[in-house]
């Protein structure tokens, strides 16, 4: 177990670098839910509290150029809301002409705008420690992620500055639990976009798990690579051969693997009219959405006999909200059951925060892919700084 140290650190007037995850999820350019700003307040809270000014910096989205709508300056209005005082810094070289003020937060612009932050660049890693006396990952979400700010930046503080935050903190914590010493059947409910970085991570968790509930849109790489008919359905044709590797790997070890019997499809195009099929009758025509009412009833019945469900597992389109029902339903069974539950992912908690019982689930956490990639016990590049500690 890692745990935090930056409580004990001296930082009044001194700098903070904390890398978060504020990763929010838009829908049509509009923040749908401030769980992530929310989830990283209890260390912004311990650092002013201790007189220290914060260099804040995350990423957003998976920027292509720089998109205003993923610009960090969003982010600005909301933390002036909650009464923090915070300054929007494009140049990250000109921080340091900044005064230090306590209790100030200088937010830098999203990390991804510039190249660097994928490219493992270490000259980007030491003109960001620059800024800094301290260094502090929270950003749980992007633990599994190569970006610079993660994985090269910590190493430029010495280990006696340089500290996990109190979320990461709470998130390892709360799936040790499931990655040590699971109650078992243990069931992964698995779906959602993403696919070619989720179907690695199912070759690392099958061990881990009893059965495997494969969803849209994930499943039909599976499906395509057993021949089975997925339409118009998003497939990964690089992934097909690991595909079947996870099947036979699964098959050997005893684990199961259930499909949708029946699926929620739209004609021609995700915006075309809805519709549901049952699975050997797949059109060719139509893209497969979401589950569909009779795999709800059926993977309601896996929930009710597990004693541990995890779940990463977004399906259907915020902007047509009839397509994320059925991922409702099954996030209502788990908060109904009595098993230990996690709902882990952006996506995934944005559709369960819209329920009504989301609270009975055991631990919504902020990182999907995270999540997957911590339970299944691979090395993770963004916890090593702190492991060797
Ligand atoms: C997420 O939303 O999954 C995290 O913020 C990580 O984002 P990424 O998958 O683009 O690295
Ligand atoms: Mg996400």
């Amino acid at each position: 177990m890692i745990y935090t140290t930056f409580a004990q650190w001296d930082m009044k007037n001194k700098r903070i670098f904390l890398r978060a995850d504020l990763n929010v999820p838009l829908i049509n350019g509009k923040m749908s839910n401030d769980f992530r700003l929310k989830s990283i307040l209890p260390t912004i809270n311990t650092i002013l509290n201790k007189q220290g000014s914060i260099v804040l910096a995350t990423h957003i989205g998976r920027p292509k150029n720089k998109e205003a709508e993923l610009s960090t300056q969003n982010l600005v209005p909301w933390f002036k809301e909650q009464g923090y005082a915070i300054q929007f810094v494009p140049d990250i070289n000109s921080i340091t002409q900044h005064t230090i003020i306590p209790q100030q937060i200088l937010l830098l612009e999203n990390l991804r705008f510039l190249p660097e932050e994928k490219n493992g660049d270490s000259f980007f890693a030491k003109q960001l420690a620059r800024t800094a006396h301290y260094y502090i990952n929270d950003a749980f979400g992007v633990i599994h992620e190569n970006d610079c700010s993660v994985t090269l930046l910590p190493y430029e503080f010495p280990e006696n500055r340089r500290s996990i935050g109190l979320l990461m903190e709470k998130e390892l914590h709360a799936l040790d639990a499931l990655k040590n010493n699971p109650a078992r059947p243990f069931i992964a409910i698995l779906g959602g976009g993403k696919i070619k970085d989720k179907i690695p991570l199912i070759h690392t968790i099958i061990k881990k798990v009893d059965i495997l509930l494969l969803c849209p849109a994930l499943c039909f790489s599976f499906l395509k690579a057993l021949g089975q008919p997925v339409g118009q359905s998003l497939v990964d044709d690089t992934m097909l051969t690991l595909c079947k590797k996870i099947m036979g790997q699964a098959e050997k070890s005893g684990i199961s693997y259930l499909f949708p019997t029946d699926y929620q499809v739209a004609y021609n195009s995700i915006d075309g009219p809805l519709d549901t099929v049952s699975a050997p009758n797949f059109p060719d025509n139509a893209i497969g959405i979401s589950i569909g009412p009779k795999t709800v009833a059926q993977f309601e019945a896996e929930i009710n006999h597990a004693k541990t469900v995890f779940f990463n597992c977004a399906m259907g389109f915020a902007n047509r909200p009839e397509t994320q029902k059925n991922t409702k339903n099954i996030i209502d069974a788990m908060a109904q059951s009595a098993a230990k539950t996690v709902i882990a992912g952006g996506d995934s908690v944005d559709i369960a925060l819209q329920t009504d019982h989301y609270q009975s689930i055991s631990h919504l956490s902020t990182g999907g892919g995270a999540a997957l990639a911590y339970l299944s016990g691979i090395t993770l590049p963004g916890l090593a700084p702190f492991e060797e500690q």
